[in-house]
């Protein structure tokens, strides 16, 4: 006893030691964190915890530290947290700390955004709905309630972190913490309360005591010492609030998010290196990529209204895991040209000399005589030719060089030297067992959800009630149900008691149902007007009114009170006369949320699943079941719902979010190359116009079991569920590069010390992803004056005849090659001309 007390004291004091041996003092000044007296360049990445699973935690961390990052950004969701009040969830998806420690033991930093308001794109911003209820309380202002609510729970999340030691302070992983969001953005529409609300925001912060920096991004006037970070896609021209603090960047959107009936953006590589290279060369020392990995809003987790279920955003990692090239390796080949800087980046201030109009360069010295330099060419349409210390450089438009000698360029944002990979969905044919040798979807069953009202607590209230304050976000589904004598004499009534039934909604989808039958439907964002012509009966009729929502608000000044739902007018009126009855005040019956959700089909377990064919489908308020064996590999896996409408999906009672397929992308505003030239906005560069804005949806490999798996489908609008395939996403079967004479040479023939090795040509250089592949064959390969991109290559007027047979011997057979671009190894086929080597390789 007393022996083992001994050792518990003894470990306690070592527990101490290596604690206090490891614990980092975090500061800053004006040019940086500085982390035990050091200056640091950071670059970050964020991963939202709640949009992967923990099985998948590990990978993303370490591919982001493979990409270079040196920190993981992440909010805190408060109603993941506490979906009920005091009752709290850090399980699963939810367990912060695991995430935390994770980072952790990769050797990574984390900044922590508490918020607790995150925005996101996350259902009503990271708030739970809960709080809403709250007698008095009035969100983000100053409010008793609501201070007292968000103090409790940042107070929560602090202590928690506090009691795993993670907090640098105390030998974790957390550098840096943030409370609020933006809310600089709407502070003025809050009046002078929003101010005394910013600063006890501030305050009430710092009395937590975290031992390392707070930030407020996009809060101008964030009051000392928080530092005020920026948000956006460039953040080159930021200030801050303060002469002694460092000029950082919370979020560069490497994207953008994806809503259900809109095209998907991308922001092309080019563009998001030159936005991080511009703005390390104008001092900042600590940028974001807000995404790194954007992943998937599983369950009903997705805000907007309407954000879609996939929220890949066009990231380094892609929502399945997977890196997207060239995406990934150019911005790893940016970070480690970034870091060949560091020392003299962080030693001082940048002497900025003109090249010329639009061009700028920024040199940075050590007093050791280090020397670091950015040339930026900061022109939309022209390249140029600028000279330098007496050398003279090459600079495409939009583009920056990186040269951490300030002699030799290690990096330009434009020349990519990371290969394209292609990435397919392989479709699988799935058995609903292993014995069997039919495929999935000849085994469904079905339970039909009742039209109208059919649980015990539905209510009568009089006049249309607003759904959030209705359902308290439970359910997506409110019933609105009104049943009516017609005597057929009725002034709205055209002849055969034909009618219009009006319905007005403020989101986001509506189904209209006349006696049972669905009569008309329509969805939209903040606003639906439905004008659907009906057949009544004489005697009793019911009008059934199915209202939707497709996540809640999460942006935006009052956001908490734009409300969902059919708020009215709901009217019946004669087509020919006008003239019309108003039912808005009459008395409704309400239901909120479906049969099926309190029996819990979800999970699959009911008894009452029907298996008689044949299978109803293209009818609405379906509930479908069926089995199904793993797809075979590893590979990432996702539905394609195409063939269905619209719902939600579980596998093995987890819900993989809400499906959508019938939701069209509008048909305008796509380009099929976006000129990455220029400064991108968030409808720049689009695709996928006039085509279903999601047909595949993330179910994680963790989810499924060998064997015996259940998917569930709760179909809303009408489809046909044994249309539904599965698919693989596999990646590295084709790799692509195009390399010119005029690229850097690869950032690898930089030594950690900054000094070039020898060699100074370009090198093409291809790697399989996949480590058990080898390159196969060389499918093109040409030297001269290729034109086209990865998928279409061909020869131009030049070429030289050997470049396939030079490319195949140095890389048929192996998992990797590496090919020098110059006419030493190929020759020269036309004397004048910059040439460049475009390669398209196949792995298996
Ligand atoms: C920012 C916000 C983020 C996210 C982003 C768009 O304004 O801080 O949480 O919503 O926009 O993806």
């Amino acid at each position: 006893m007393v022996r083992g007390r001994k050792i518990e004291i003894v470990s306690f004091l070592l527990l101490q030691i290596v604690v206090a041996a490891t614990a980092a003092n975090v500061t800053y000044d004006h040019r940086a964190l500085v982390i035990d007296g050091k200056r640091k360049i950071l670059i970050s990445g964020s991963i939202h915890y709640p949009r992967s699973t923990p099985e998948m935690w590990p990978d993303l961390i370490q591919k982001s530290k493979d990409g270079g990052l040196d920190v993981i950004e992440t909010y805190v969701f408060w109603n993941g947290h506490e979906p009920h009040k005091n009752k709290y969830n850090f399980e699963g998806r939810y367990d912060l700390v695991k995430f935390v420690k994770l980072v952790a033991k990769a050797g990574l930093y984390v900044h922590l955004r508490i918020g607790p308001y995150a925005c996101a794109e996350w259902n009503y911003g990271g708030f739970p709905v809960w709080l809403h209820f709250i007698p008095g309380i009035k969100f983000r202002t100053d409010n008793e309630p609501f201070k007292a609510e968000m103090q409790r729970f940042t107070a929560k999340i602090v202590d928690l972190m506090k009691q795993e030691r993670l907090y640098a302070s105390q030998g974790g992983p957390i550098i840096l913490s943030q409370v609020e969001n933006e809310y600089g953005n709407v502070d003025s529409s809050y009046g002078a309360a929003g101010k005394i609300y910013m600063k006890w925001s501030a305050s009430m912060a710092l009395s937590l005591d975290t031992g390392v920096p707070w930030n407020m991004c996009q809060q101008g006037d964030a009051p000392d010492p928080i530092i005020n970070t920026c948000n956006g896609f460039y953040c080159d021209q930021f200030t801050p609030n303060s002469n002694n603090k460092p000029k950082m960047w919370t979020e560069n959107w490497s994207g953008w998010f994806l809503g259900f009936g809109d095209p998907t953006p991308y922001r092309p590589v080019e563009d998001l290196a030159f936005a991080v290279a511009i703005f390390y060369q104008r001092s900042g020392t600590f940028q974001n990529y807000y995404m790194y990995h954007g992943g998937t809003n599983f369950e009903r987790t997705s805000g907007g209204p309407l954000i879609s279920t996939s929220y890949d955003y066009d990231a380094p990692i892609d929502e399945y895991g997977l890196v997207r090239e060239p995406k990934w390796g150019h911005l790893r080949d940016l970070h480690k040209a970034i870091k060949l800087c560091e020392d003299a980046l962080l030693a001082t201030d940048p002497t900025v000399t003109s090249l010329g109009s639009n061009l700028v360069a920024s040199e940075y010295k050590t007093s050791s005589g280090s020397c670091a330099a950015f040339l930026a060419n900061i022109g939309t349409e022209s390249d140029a030719t600028v000279t330098f210390n007496g050398n003279s450089y090459h600079l495409p438009a939009w583009s920056i060089s990186i040269l951490p000698d300030c002699k030799n360029v290690a990096f330009n944002t434009a020349k990519i030297n990371a290969a394209t990979e292609s990435t397919t969905f392989a479709r699988q044919a799935l058995k609903p067992n292993a014995d069997s040798s039919e495929e999935l979807g000849s085994q469904w069953s079905y339970i039909k959800e009742p039209i109208g009202i059919s649980k015990a607590d539905a209510f009568v209230k009089p006049g249309l009630l607003e759904q959030i304050n209705t359902t308290a976000d439970e359910s997506d589904y409110l019933w609105y149900s009104l049943r009516m004598d017609i005597k057929g004499d009725e002034t709205f009534l055209d002849e055969g008691s034909k009618a219009v039934l009006h319905v007005q909604s403020i989101g986001q989808v509506v189904y209209a149902f006349i006696n049972g039958k669905l009569a008309g439907s329509g969805n939209g964002k903040q606003k639906i007007s439905l004008d659907i012509p009906i057949n009544l009966v004489t005697g009793k009729n019911t009008i059934d009114l199915l209202s939707v929502t497709v996540g809640l608000a999460n942006y935006g000044a009052f956001f908490d009170l734009i409300g969902a739902g059919i708020t009215g007018p709901v009217t019946l009126k004669s087509a020919k006369s006008g003239s019309s009855i108003d039912l808005s005040s009459q008395q409704w019956t309400y239901q909120v949320g479906l049969k099926g959700e309190d029996t819990d089909l979800g999970s699959g377990d009911s008894s009452e699943w029907v298996s008689k064919s044949p299978l109803p489908t293209m009818q609405p308020l379906i509930w479908y079941k069926t089995t199904f064996d793993a797809p075979s590999g590893s590979d990432p896996v996702a539905i394609d719902f195409t063939g269905t409408g619209k719902g939600i999906a579980w596998v093995n009672g987890q819900s993989i979010g809400r499906y959508w397929p019938t939701s069209i992308a509008r048909n305008d505003g796509c380009t099929d190359s976006c000129n990455y030239r220029g400064s991108y906005s968030s409808n720049k560069c689009l695709k996928n116009c006039g085509k279903p804005s999601q047909t595949l949806y993330h179910v994680p490999r963790s989810w499924i079991k060998p064997s015996g798996n259940t998917l569930v489908l709760l179909e809303e609008m009408g489809g046909d569920p044994t249309k539904i395939s599965f698919a693989t996403k596999q990646t590295g079967s084709g790799l692509c590069l195009t390399v010119s004479q005029s690229h850097p040479a690869p950032v690898d023939s930089w030594a950690s010390d900054s000094k070039i090795l020898n060699r100074t040509s370009p090198v093409l250089s291809l790697k399989c992803p996949v480590s058990t592949h080898v390159i196969t064959s060389i499918n093109f390969a040409s030297f001269g004056t290729p034109t086209g991109t990865c998928g279409s290559f061909s020869h131009g007027r030049c070429n030289s005849p050997r470049s396939l047979s030079i490319v195949r011997k140095a890389c048929v057979g192996s998992r990797s090659c590496k090919v020098e671009v110059s006419t030493r190894v190929f020759g020269d086929p036309c004397r004048s001309l910059a040439k460049s080597l475009a390669v398209e390789a196949s792995c298996s």
